[in-house]
């Protein structure tokens, strides 16, 4: 029905992951549908994602024929982020962080949704991605957040390149990991995470908080925190990280 597109350009959307994922069957793998506005941008754990126009990325990538769960799937989409990020503004500071954001310092500056349709053998990975947002929207966001332009005080002319660049580094990370294994993306993505190393407490979706050192992240995306209490390992597949971000610099435990 779409053809063989690479990158589908919509005028406009509710959500570039609502509509690859309803049309999946009809795309080949590889294509990217992308709009310079929606109206119901989706966010992780039912969140809305603030997706103003002409300002950022708004992108979802379909990828078939594998069987990668949903958090691998997001270290694609993450690292694909920060590798365009980093080409753009080499001089800043950008990391991952579980499961995932991509940060430049302390604060959010992009944030990657994966989601699958029952049944098929493929996942969606949308990535918004904040770039000429000014301090103002940023601000309405209500949470620590960035864009290229609030860091660079230089608009991106070409928003759209963004995402062209960033379908590219998902397919070349995608081949990598099918190649190679999901270890070899594994191993990658923990030297980027920003949580390495320190001390945060999260809240599970039962409403229990752990605090404790977080050590490492399994090969299936779960995140293993040292328990400051009682020194046990926890593996933490879904909760919310309470600590504002700006103390993790400080919380380093060596
Ligand atoms: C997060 O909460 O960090 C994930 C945000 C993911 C937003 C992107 S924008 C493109 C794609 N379409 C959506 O509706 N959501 C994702």
């Amino acid at each position: 029905m779409f053809g063989k597109s690479e990158i589908i350009w919509l005028r406009e959307v509710d959500s570039t992951n609502r509509f690859a994922l309803e049309n999946f069957d009809a795309f080949e793998h590889g294509t990217m549908i992308a709009a310079p506005h929606q109206s119901a941008g989706r966010g992780s754990k039912g969140r809305v994602w603030f997706s103003p126009p002409d300002v950022n990325v708004y992108a979802s990538l379909i990828l078939k024929g594998f069987d990668f769960t949903a958090p691998q799937a997001a270290w694609i989409g993450s690292l694909a982020v920060l590798e365009v990020l980093c080409n753009y503004a080499p001089r800043l500071d950008f990391s991952v962080k579980w499961p995932n954001d991509v940060l430049c310092g302390m604060k959010k500056i992009a944030g990657i949704l994966c989601e699958t349709t029952p049944g098929s053998r493929g996942i969606v990975i949308g990535a918004g991605i904040n770039v000429n947002m000014d301090r103002k929207m940023l601000d309405s966001i209500g949470r620590p957040a960035t864009s290229l332009y609030a860091e660079t005080g230089a608009l991106v002319d070409d928003v759209g390149a963004i995402a062209v660049e960033m379908r590219q580094e998902a397919l070349n990370l995608y081949e990598l990991a099918c190649r190679e294994g999901i270890d070899a993306l594994h191993r990658i993505w923990s030297h980027e995470n920003a949580l390495m190393g320190k001390e945060i407490s999260i809240r599970l979706h039962d409403g229990t908080v752990i605090s404790g050192m977080a050590v490492d992240c399994t090969n299936d995306g779960a995140l293993l925190l040292v328990g400051l209490a009682d020194s046990q390992v926890y593996t933490i597949t879904n909760g919310e990280i309470l600590m504002p971000l700006k103390e993790l610099n400080s919380s380093i435990t060596q």
